[in-house]
């Protein structure tokens, strides 16, 4: 079986974007492959965090990838911080990483931004530790969605040139991962804007469908979405970018073909379409939110998860470690 490997960051506020770009999709190919799905914690202190949530953050997204439906028959879920081969492996790329290939990496210009003065080494260096989590893995597939389609280009280069300067020409110590992009759903927008992504790092809630918001939030939500004056509804015009949002959302969460919507929607108004689609969002989510409820009371169920994969995750972290630490000419530990 292939492999496919991927992470969420522990930020709280787990939305749509999320799930319809990343975690649904893995829960749908989970049978083909072997997964690896872990909890982006290093990643979630490039920026100013607060330590009182982050090991909350980290147990909710546990239960919530289990209630989305990742099947540990198929799927390891662990803890980027538990498998220290992440941080070590991070170094050593660190080391052969040109830094203007970082420099030029399109997320750090945008939160650098609203950083300020004060940006850290580590946003800097956010893509390394991505790659390092990939590229341990030797995973053949990273299913993201689009804003991620950058660093999985880095990570192919980091590799790529890893295996140039270090490896034999036919043995090559790292595997050049394959990005899995979904088209639909792969960029989410927000509700208050058809031009921004939907994003947990808004600060307003009400620019996003959280996974856990209860029904009557998800119904003001919606009630309160930026739309548009005009009747009949339409996917892909480009004046209408909110227009487009909704019904992909609708699309992806009533199981429905984008014909059937486009064909259903092309003669309704905004007042006829938010009640259905509310509908249908609440309905989408309800199993999700049941299964989490139960989950997430569960504490030592899900600890148990956790040990677990840990074990499996550093059994291929460590080989993959030891294999590029003597590549680079390293003694072994006594
Ligand atoms: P994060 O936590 O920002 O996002 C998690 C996943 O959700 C996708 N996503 C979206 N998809 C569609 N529309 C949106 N509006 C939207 N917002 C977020 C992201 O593309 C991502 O797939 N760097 C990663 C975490 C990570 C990782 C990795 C992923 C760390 N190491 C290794 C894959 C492989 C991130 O910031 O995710």
């Amino acid at each position: 079986k292939q492999r496919v490997l991927s992470g969420v960051q522990p930020t709280g506020n787990y939305h749509l974007g999320n799930y319809l770009g990343a975690i649904r999709n893995w829960v749908e190919g989970q049978s083909e492959y072997e997964n690896y799905l872990f909890v982006a914690d290093l990643h979630a202190i490039t920026v100013p965090h607060e330590p009182k949530q982050l090991a909350s953050d980290t147990y909710t997204l546990v239960a919530l990838y289990l209630a989305c439906g990742l099947d540990l028959n198929y799927s390891t879920i662990f803890v980027q911080s538990h498998v220290s081969a992440h941080s070590e492996l991070t170094w050593l790329l660190n080391c052969i990483t040109p830094l203007n290939w970082l420099q030029d990496m399109i997320q750090f210009k945008e939160k650098a931004v609203k950083q300020g003065e004060n940006v850290s080494a580590g946003l800097l260096d956010y893509p390394v530790l991505m790659a390092s989590d990939i590229l341990l893995y030797q995973a053949d597939k990273v299913p993201v969605g689009e804003d991620q389609k950058q660093h999985l280009e880095l990570t192919r280069d980091i590799a790529a040139r890893f295996n140039h300067l270090f490896a034999q020409p036919d043995r090559p110590v790292l595997k050049l991962p394959d990005p899995l992009i979904r088209k639909e759903g792969a960029r989410v927008m927000s509700l208050a804007d058809g031009k921004r992504k939907m994003s947990k790092s808004d600060p307003s809630d009400l620019s996003r469908i959280n996974l856990l918001d209860p029904p009557d939030q998800i119904q003001y939500k919606i009630k309160r979405c930026k739309t548009d004056p005009i009747r009949g509804l339409t996917f892909d015009d480009p004046e209408r970018p909110e227009c487009n949002n909704l019904l992909t959302l609708y699309t992806l969460l009533s199981g429905k073909t984008k014909e059937e919507v486009a064909a259903e929607c092309q003669d309704m108004g905004w007042g006829q379409f938010k009640p259905l689609f509310t509908e249908t969002t609440i309905a989408a989510l309800k199993p999700i939110q049941e299964k989490y409820q139960a989950i997430t009371e569960d504490k030592s169920y899900l600890e148990s998860v956790l040990r677990d994969g840990r074990e499996k995750a550093e059994a291929i972290a460590n080989q993959t470690l030891a294999q590029v630490k003597a590549a680079l000419g390293y003694s072994t530990p006594l």
